[in-house]
């Protein structure tokens, strides 16, 4: 039984076995990757996939720090990371180590994640001087869909040179990790082989240092959409509406609950019993 890798251990998976991870929100769905993942994220993704938000910009504090606590009671081998919400870093470095302290305080979570490239280096910089590990994520960074101009693919053409100077600029700041979403594989690709830390794709290469999905998308759980970088290994989805409905026509014929899952007046062979 091997206890939970450190961000240093993620770190040092450069170039080597792939790294697995998953998103999760809650504890159940954490048991149950924890023995495959290498890390687990608590996503602000929550805010789409649990919350039936528009985009994860209405993502707050409060919700980070709940969905993280559930995820923690269901991890013993993954490491956590949570994300930073929108709103919670950005202004300054002082306003990021404030957050992040108080998200791994209040989960315990072993490191933060937060969106942006050369802009955001100053602030990664200051925690990780201050004991906050920092995973970065660059390419598209869905906090900024509205100066972004949507969820397109990023770092095509001219943007290439830029996720470059990204991704060299929040590693050399100190960041032990980089997700990279929605780029060119090539790209990906030419990234991973360039900065000494690993990358994590997603929508990006299968020659990332490491690979991410959102857990309720691959279950075929969530499917109000399907990114194209989304493969469903399950259809959870599909099989919990069949199961419903079932229940559904079940209840309306009075066929259940059957005699199995109801009570007798007496406990057999006591009196008086709970039954
Ligand atoms: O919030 C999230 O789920 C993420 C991953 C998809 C990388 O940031
Ligand atoms: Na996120």
């Amino acid at each position: 039984q091997k206890s939970a890798p450190l961000p240093d251990d993620i770190r040092a998976m450069k170039g080597g076995k792939p790294i697995v991870s998953l998103t999760a929100y809650t504890t159940p769905m954490a048991r149950m990757m924890d023995a495959h993942c290498d890390f687990v994220l608590v996503g602000d993704s929550v805010g789409m996939v649990l919350h039936g938000l528009p985009s994860t910009l209405g993502v707050t504090m409060e919700m980070m720090i709940l969905h993280g606590q559930a995820v923690a009671r269901g991890l013993e081998h993954a490491m956590l990371v949570i994300d930073m919400p929108f709103g919670s870093y950005e202004e300054s470095p002082e306003q990021a180590f404030a957050n992040a302290a108080t998200l791994m305080r209040e989960t315990g979570a072993a490191a933060v994640k937060l969106e942006g490239g050369q802009h955001m280096a100053d602030t990664i910089a200051f925690l990780v001087a201050r004991g906050v590990p920092v995973m970065a994520h660059i390419g598209l960074t869905p906090q900024s869909i509205n100066t972004l101009g949507g969820y397109k693919v990023q770092g095509r053409d001219a943007g290439a040179d830029k996720l470059l100077a990204d991704a060299r600029a929040i590693s050399d700041a100190g960041a032990f990790s980089v997700v990279l979403e929605k780029v060119p594989a090539s790209l990906a690709d030419s990234v991973t082989n360039d900065i000494p830390i690993p990358t994590i794709g997603i929508g990006a290469s299968a020659g990332c240092d490491g690979q991410i999905l959102v857990v309720d998308d691959m279950l075929g759980l969530f499917t109000e959409f399907k990114p194209k970088f989304v493969k469903r290994f399950g259809n959870l989805g599909e099989d919990g509406e069949k199961a419903i409905s079932a229940y559904a026509a079940e209840v309306r014929a009075r066929s259940f609950p059957a005699p199995e899952h109801t009570f007798a007046d007496q406990a057999p062979g006591k009196s008086g019993g709970k039954g």
